[in-house]
């Protein structure tokens, strides 16, 4: 198993190219099985997630090819196979987003429950009960949920309990096939779904009010192929900025798009940095030890759950005391017993992380335990005293592209370690 050896120590200084975000390609790349026209993707992250996507799309009977660096094509022309198997869901739970594109075109899904997964329970009853909305029979049996409809799916009315990312994304690209108007309520509206609705309407969907809290959709016949270019990685972005934070550098993120991070930035500005922005950069710069934050992760537009952990690496090494309440995920803190192995100072309370604040963190061999769990360890070792080996690094490799390349164009002492 790879391993990253990062000798912390060093501000990080430059220019990053941000990639595309792997959440937002996900559920795009699901969308190309409602028609049977191809689509075209710019700006597709070379990641392990989106592998297992095309490992899946392929496995339906879709047609996937590289056109390029970062470039894909998918055409699911003629009949799939809808069987989404074990093997591929258990690797990345996002899979269930192809449930509501293969219901709605072909009739019928057998995705299967996404297993136990490091950060919370995760769910996926209300993807359920929005399908079942719009008129799917569904039977979980044999840990497969098995969705059918009697020709199309009928527009219909959701009230989601919760803003559920993939929630949303499911229920608008079943709704986008469905006969007649589907109104879905309490939706997600983070930017990815803006994404979603952008390309969907490039397919010759008619969905409206994506980013506000109700999306209507008119369901249509048949959807068409077009060409899309995948939004910059938000997260990736957050992650740049807080490890040039950290290291007490200069960083500025290129192909972003700050506007998108607005939550984060505020955090940060409060942490002493100085911000610069423009549309499609963001610069920072910090010469001093940060001040702690505190802060709730919320759904978007409010702070997110995603750059929780990178922010908590932070706090460890603030001024002050900084108070973190995850409320979006159950279970996650994984990275606190690592960081505290790094000299901490993290105690946890039900969903509260207080965060005491020490000049240096030490060097130790941690180990991720999941994607921003991987990153936090990442940022702080690049500010600890001496080398940290920090191993099970896959779980980084499925949402940062060539992250060790990234960090040491900036400057950092970082090399993977290959077993
Ligand atoms: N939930 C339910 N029932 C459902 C669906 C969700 O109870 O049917 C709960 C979840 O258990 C969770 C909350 O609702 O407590 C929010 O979950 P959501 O459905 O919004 O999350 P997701 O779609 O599974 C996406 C991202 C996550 C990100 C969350 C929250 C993708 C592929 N994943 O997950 O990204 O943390 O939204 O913003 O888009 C990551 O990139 O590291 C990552 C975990």
């Amino acid at each position: 198993m790879d391993k990253f050896l990062i000798r912390g120590g060093v501000p990080l200084e430059g220019e990053v190219e941000i990639s595309g975000s792997k959440n937002a390609a996900l559920p795009l790349m699901a969308a190309a099985l409602l028609t049977e026209e191809p689509i075209h993707f710019q700006t597709v992250p070379n990641l392990r997630d989106i592998a297992t996507m095309v490992q899946l799309l392929k496995c339906l009977g879709a047609a996937v090819q590289v056109s390029g660096e970062n470039a894909l094509e998918i055409c699911a022309a003629g009949a799939l196979t809808p069987l989404a198997p074990y093997d591929l869901v258990r690797k990345m739970r996002a899979s269930i987003l192809v449930l509501g594109p293969l219901l709605a075109r072909f009739g019928e899904a057998r995705v299967s429950l996404p297993g136990g997964c490091a950060i919370g329970s995760r769910p996926v009853d209300q993807h359920i009960k929005g399908l079942q909305a719009l008129g799917a029979k569904i039977q979980v049996e044999n840990g497969y949920v098995h969705a059918r409809s009697e020709g199309r799916l009928r527009g219909g009315h959701v009230l989601f309990d919760m803003a559920t990312v993939g929630g949303t994304e499911n229920l608008m690209m079943a709704a986008a096939l469905a006969d007649g108007e589907t109104l879905l309520e309490n939706v997600a509206r983070e930017p990815e779904i803006v994404d979603l609705a952008v390309l969907l309407n490039a397919m010759g969907a008619r969905v409206e009010g994506a980013g506000s809290d109700s999306i209507r959709i008119q369901g249509v016949n048949t959807l068409h192929g077009c060409n899309h270019r995948v939004m910059p990685d938000r997260i990736e972005t957050g992650s740049y900025l807080v490890a040039a934070v950290m290291t007490q550098g200069d960083v500025t993120c290129r192909n972003t798009r700050p506007e998108l991070l607005e939550a984060v930035l505020v955090k940060l500005e409060e942490a002493g940095a100085c911000l610069k922005r423009g549309g499609d950069w963001v610069r920072v710069t910090m010469r001093q030890r940060p001040q702690a934050v505190s802060f709730r992760t919320l759904p978007y537009p409010a702070f997110p759950t995603d750059m929780q952990a990178q922010f908590m690496a932070m706090n460890t090494i603030a001024n002050g005391t900084g108070t973190i309440a995850e409320t979006i995920f159950e279970n996650r803190f994984m990275h606190v017993q690592e960081l505290n192995r790094m000299g901490a100072r993290i105690a946890v309370d039900g969903h509260t992380a207080v965060v005491q604040g020490i000049e240096r963190l030490e060097a130790a061999p941690v180990m991720a335990t999941d994607l921003r769990a991987s990153m936090s360890l990442v940022v702080a070792a690049l500010v600890a005293n001496g080398e940290t080996m920090i191993d099970r690094i896959y779980h980084i490799d499925r949402g940062y592209e060539r992250v060790e390349f990234k960090l040491r164009q900036l400057g950092a002492r970082i090399e993977r370690v290959v077993r």
